[in-house]
Formats: structure tokens, sequence, C-alpha cells
């Protein structure tokens, strides 16, 4: 984007001063026909690659739309989450890649505790991320095994992302482990089938590529876990949803804490 006006510029400043050098009678006309010729060759050079430019970025740009994670989406999803879940949202626990961005957010707020899992390397993050972890208040552990905390430690547990990353056979144990840390509820966000976003450097991040799961097999495994949907947060959270005309790129699921 940043390209577009400078190049204008040069080329306005470039007209100028060929305005100005450009003699008829002079004795070395040829030569100045040349120099123009060769000016507009580079103009012409500039304005290709000017074009091409362009739609690099454009390219780029689009692919950054469809490399969203349902990590941001979290945060998208935040007033809606609020207006469906109320007061249980002074007590968040985030799991998921790049969890500081969700923690920060939500530390921002006031009477908002939040702490995060960070279940993939951090080597790339941030310095306030550093800090986080450094504080403790988000960890960098693996949701494979038992989460360090205790039962009904958070009133509400946040999932992204990282579910996709897990076999049925870790998502057994992991989504049982998150439920009991929550004592109002666990809201899981997760990709749809058929948007693959694992790319070639995340797959040795992850160790697999994700897997999204349609909406019927997460609710057979519901059921086999023994989750429960909170249909009352559900229908509390889609007419928040719609009365602001907001549609997730992440399939939601809200599900109930054990008795
Ligand atoms: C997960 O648990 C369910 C029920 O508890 C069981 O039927 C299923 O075989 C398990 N899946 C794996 C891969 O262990």
């Amino acid at each position: 984007m940043s390209r577009r006006p400078s190049t204008s510029t040069q080329r306005g400043i470039g007209t100028g001063s060929l305005g100005g050098t450009f003699h008829p009678k002079s004795s070395s006309r040829r030569l100045l026909s040349k120099t123009l010729m060769f000016l507009g060759l580079i103009l012409i050079i500039g304005y290709t690659f000017r074009d091409s430019g362009g739609a690099q970025v454009k390219e780029s740009l689009a692919r950054i739309e469809d490399d969203f994670t349902c990590t941001s989406e979290v945060q998208r999803a935040m007033p809606y989450l609020k207006m469906a879940y109320g007061d249980s949202v002074h007590k968040v626990l985030h799991v998921g890649p790049d969890t500081c961005s969700v923690v920060e957010k939500l530390l921002k707020e006031e009477e908002t505790e939040a702490w995060g899992v960070e279940p993939y390397d951090t080597e790339d993050a941030d310095r306030n991320c550093r800090s986080l972890v450094h504080k403790g208040i988000v960890r960098v552990s693996d949701i494979k095994f038992p989460l360090p905390y205790r039962a009904k430690s958070f009133s509400l547990v946040v999932i992204s992302d990282a579910v996709d990353y897990l076999s049925p056979k870790y998502l057994n144990k992991t989504i049982p482990d998150l439920a009991r840390v929550s004592s109002t509820g666990l809201v899981i966000f997760t990709g749809y089938p058929g948007h693959s976003r694992a790319e070639v450097p995340e797959l040795s991040k992850f160790g697999r590529p994700a897997k999204m799961r349609s909406s019927s097999w997460w609710g057979k495994f519901f059921v086999q876990t023994g989750l429960v949907e909170n249909e009352a947060a559900v229908k509390k959270f889609e007419q928040s949803a719609t009365k602001s005309s907001y549609t997730s790129r992440c399939q939601i699921f809200h599900l109930k804490s054990y008795d």
C-alpha cells in the first residue's frame, strides 16, 4: 500500500524536471531525446513493478484473511460470550495457541481475571507474552496431560484451535480435564471441516495436521464424555450475536461443567 503514493510522487518529480530541461533549440537534441527515452523506460519499469508489488500485497492480504485462527475468533466473540455468561466471565482460563493475545485483552478489562495455557512453544512470543509466562499467568503446558489446576479453579474455560490437533485418544482425557477445572462452563472454538489451516511450518509446531471434525462428530463425542450442552448460554450467545450481525468463522460449543 505504501508503495503507491511514493511511486506517484517520483513520477511527478520526474515529469517536472524533464519539462524544465527540455529545450528544442539545444544542440544536444539527440542526446536529450535519448535521455527522454531512457527516463521513459525507467518510468515504465517503475510502473510495472508498482503493479506487481500491488498484486503481491493484495495476495498476501487475502492469504492472511484465509489464515485466521479460532484464537482470534475468541477475541471477536468475547462481547457475546460476556452477554451469554454475564458474571461468569470474571475468572477465565483460555487454552490454545497464542493464548497471550486473549489473556492480554481480557486483563485490560475491569473485574476480569484471566489465565492462559499455551499448549505449544512460545519461542516467537513477544516481550509482553514472556512477562505473562514469567508471572505465571500464562503457562506453557502439554494439554495431553492433566492441567496443573485444582477442580473448579475458573468460572469459564475457553479453548480454541488446540483440540483440532489432538487425536480422539487424547481428546478423551483433555476435554474432561478442561471441564474439571471449570465451575460454570466450557466453551470450545474449533475449525469447520474443510477449512484446514495447517501450513507446513505449523506442522512441526503442532506435531500433526489439524483435523476439523463436524458438529455431529462433536455431538457424539460430548455424549460419550458425559458433557451436556449449556442451552441457556447458547441461546443468549446467539441472540446477542444475531443482534450485532456477528457470524463466527469457527464452530462454537457451549458445555456445562460437571456437577
Ligand atoms: C474415548 O472414550 C469413549 C467413551 O468413554 C470410548 O468409547 C472411545 O473408544 C474412546 N476413544 C479412544 C480413541 O480411546
